[in-house]
């Protein structure tokens, strides 16, 4: 049996803001019970009243948990463990950059990209499997980025981290098949949210935006096709024309010319 979202129970860590409280919007219509998660109850909340605007009858759960750190994962698996509802599909989507040289990074920032796109993702689909292999068909969808194409230098460590992302979801794809459960990464380019202003640092460090604009497309567009992607069993998207052709140019492209193009947009930047 294939994995569907009609009808389902989902999980949609970092649904306070962006990406999200988009995946909430757009699965209202199919979902029967949302479960969202991030710190900010107050905007997770305005996230719920709008849900219940547009589909009186859904069962909205928010779940306030820093899953950066083992006991806000902990909250959530053990907020599971005791819901009557289980869900079937888990979004793995909470995520932060950050804008700078790695050389002036604060260990702080640098810890917690890791902590949250890296170790939240691995730790709570490990911990979450058992109830994904009950509810199956079920799916895990993660989100990655254009960015897991390509090192980015001045966005180092965020780049790397979602290059784990895809390839670790190209390995769980194949190991979840037998047991019915539908892992889909999709890796989205610029898209306006709160990602910029998150990533930004104090200092107002911002990234090289040359080119950006045929790559950007709205997030609307970044869950329609992302959950489209998930009903139809694609393991990969690359949502929106440009990203979709970028990606395979940056994948093909040989390494010591990427080197030089990074080089070269890396010290004009610094102009
Ligand atoms: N926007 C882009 O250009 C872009 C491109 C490619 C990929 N992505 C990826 O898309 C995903 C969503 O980002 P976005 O663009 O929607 O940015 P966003 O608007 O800043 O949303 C990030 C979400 O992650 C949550 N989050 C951050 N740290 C958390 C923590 N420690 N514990 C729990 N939740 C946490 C935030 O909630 P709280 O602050 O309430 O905790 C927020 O809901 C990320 O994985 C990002 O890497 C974004």
């Amino acid at each position: 049996m294939k994995f569907s979202t009609r009808n389902c129970t989902a999980i949609i860590t970092g649904a306070s803001s962006g990406l999200g409280a988009e995946f909430a919007r757009q699965l209202a219509r199919d979902a029967q019970v949302l479960i969202l998660v991030a710190r900010r109850l107050d905007a997770m909340e305005s996230v719920k009243a709008e849900l219940l605007s547009l589909k009186a009858d859904l069962k909205v759960e928010l779940v306030v948990a820093d899953l950066s750190t083992d006991a806000g994962r902990a909250a959530l698996v053990s907020w599971v463990d005791h819901a009557t509802v289980k869900p079937n599909l888990l979004i793995n989507n909470a995520g932060l950059g950050d804008y700078g040289s790695f050389a002036s990074a604060s260990e702080d920032r640098l810890k917690r990209q890791i902590d949250v796109n890296v170790s939240a993702l691995v730790l709570l689909s490990r911990a979450l499997l058992p109830v994904l292999m009950q509810t199956a068909p079920a799916g895990i969808l993660n989100v990655s980025s254009l960015a897991s194409t390509l090192p980015m230098p001045d966005l180092a460590v965020y780049a790397a981290s979602k290059s784990f992302v895809s390839s670790f979801s190209e390995a769980l794809a194949i190991e979840l098949e037998p047991h019915q459960i539908q892992v889909t990464y999709v890796c989205p380019g610029p898209t306006p949210t709160n990602f910029s202003k998150t990533a930004k640092r104090d200092d107002g460090t911002d990234t090289n935006r040359d080119g950006q604009g045929l790559l950007r497309i709205p997030a609307s567009q970044v869950i329609a096709e992302s959950l489209a992607a998930l009903n139809s069993g694609k393991t990969c998207l690359f949502p929106g024309l440009g990203v979709s052709i970028a990606a395979p140019i940056f994948w093909h492209m040989p390494r010591s010319l990427l080197r030089w193009v990074l080089r070269r947009r890396h010290s004009q930047s610094k102009l």
